[in-house]
């Protein structure tokens, strides 16, 4: 089968073309023909492991020390029919569309993946796919939904709070607003110039333009702040945080631990970095919200298989809006 080989930490031309075996399903697994899998700003990074130094060692240990040798194929979502099914499988049966994560093995940027028909946390998860999206609207909803629903639930959202969203046009954002949203939050989405209407299409209620205005100096307060951009003046974005709200973290560094650590010593206000889990009940929980028209997809572009290294390129743009999406063709 075909499928693309990460060969070396560093820049997208380290993903290439190449035919490697087919995997065959254990009595647990289930082969799924994979019809569409993802770009995330996270892949990239993972492809350089340009990733925060708690994060990087450890990957580089998982993935191999000097080149990637445990996982060579990179892509953790997917959606896609199912096309054996071992013995011990309950779950699916043969020609289920599903949807879902590969978890730490990675390995979706290709035609096939074996994966456990009952998959725990760190396998990823699978469910069936929402009936009224295609392949490549499904493939995108996993991992940032997780996130998105993870955040808002910690946050024990209530109807009327304000929600803001730093970095609200990409994966993560685009799935907080609509989430926020849904729990009948009044949302705040900042982003950059042309992301702006898309963020309006998909219900925020208000939109920064970040090149435009600074929204830490526009004197509002929010009862919750997801930031998913990281970088300096996290102090200062802190200060539009109401007392006892909660700012989530996606893309924390050394410094915002350290941060994190002081602000918990002397306010009420939350700092939290932290990953989702992957479970099982929150992906059918996400696809009955896209079911019942609640939360939809945002596809700014679709790549086929044999272009990811473009994919990863446009993405390290930072100008995609929503999700990049790779369609995988087969010929049989
Ligand atoms: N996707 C996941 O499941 C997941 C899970 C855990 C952690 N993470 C981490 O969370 C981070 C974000 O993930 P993502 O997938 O949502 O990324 P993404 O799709 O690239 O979204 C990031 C968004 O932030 C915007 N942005 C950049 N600089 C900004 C600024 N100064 N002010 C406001 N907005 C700004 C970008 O737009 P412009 O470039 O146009 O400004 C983009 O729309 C990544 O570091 C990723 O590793 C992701």
């Amino acid at each position: 089968m075909k499928a693309i080989v990460w060969t070396k930490y560093g820049p997208p031309d380290v993903l290439q073309l190449q035919d490697v075996e087919k995997p065959i399903p254990k009595n647990n697994e289930i082969l799924i023909k994979i019809h569409a899998t993802t770009v995330t700003a996270g892949d990239s990074e993972l492809r350089r492991l340009k990733l925060p130094l708690m994060l990087s060692f450890p990957m580089r240990l998982y993935v191999g020390l000097t080149k990637p040798t445990r996982i060579t194929i990179l892509g953790q979502e997917l959606a896609g029919e199912v096309e054996e099914v071992g013995k011990d499988v309950e779950l699916f049966k043969k020609g289920d569309q599903v949807f879902g994560t590969t978890g730490f093995g990675f390995g979706a940027y290709a035609e096939y993946i074996s994966l456990p028909g009952d998959p725990n946390d760190v396998q990823g998860t699978l469910a069936i796919k929402p009936s009224n999206m295609t392949y490549q609207e499904a493939a995108a909803v996993p991992t940032a939904g997780f996130e998105a629903l993870h955040y808002l639930r910690l946050a024990n959202i209530q109807r009327g709070q304000k929600v803001l969203v730093f970095g609200a046009g990409g994966s993560i954002g685009t799935f907080s607003v609509q989430l926020a949203k849904y729990y009948g939050a009044e949302v705040t989405g900042v982003d950059s110039t042309g992301k702006m209407e898309m963020l309006r299409s998909i219900g925020a209620d208000y939109v920064i333009d970040y090149t435009q205005e600074d929204f830490t100096k526009n004197g509002q307060t929010y009862d919750v702040i997801i930031d998913v951009v990281g970088k300096r003046l996290f102090s200062r974005r802190l200060k539009s945080l109401k007392e006892n709200g909660y700012y989530f973290l996606a893309n924390a560094g050394l410094s915002h631990l350290i941060l994190k650590i002081w602000i918990s010593l002397t306010s009420s206000k939350k700092v939290i970095i932290a990953a989702a889990s992957q479970k099982r009940e929150d992906l059918i929980y996400l696809k009955e919200l896209i079911e019942s028209g609640k939360l939809k997809t945002v596809i700014d572009r679709s790549y086929p298989l044999e272009e990811i290294p473009e994919a990863h390129r446009y993405v390290e743009t930072g100008q995609k809006k929503g999700n990049v999406v790779i369609l995988i063709e087969h010929n049989n």
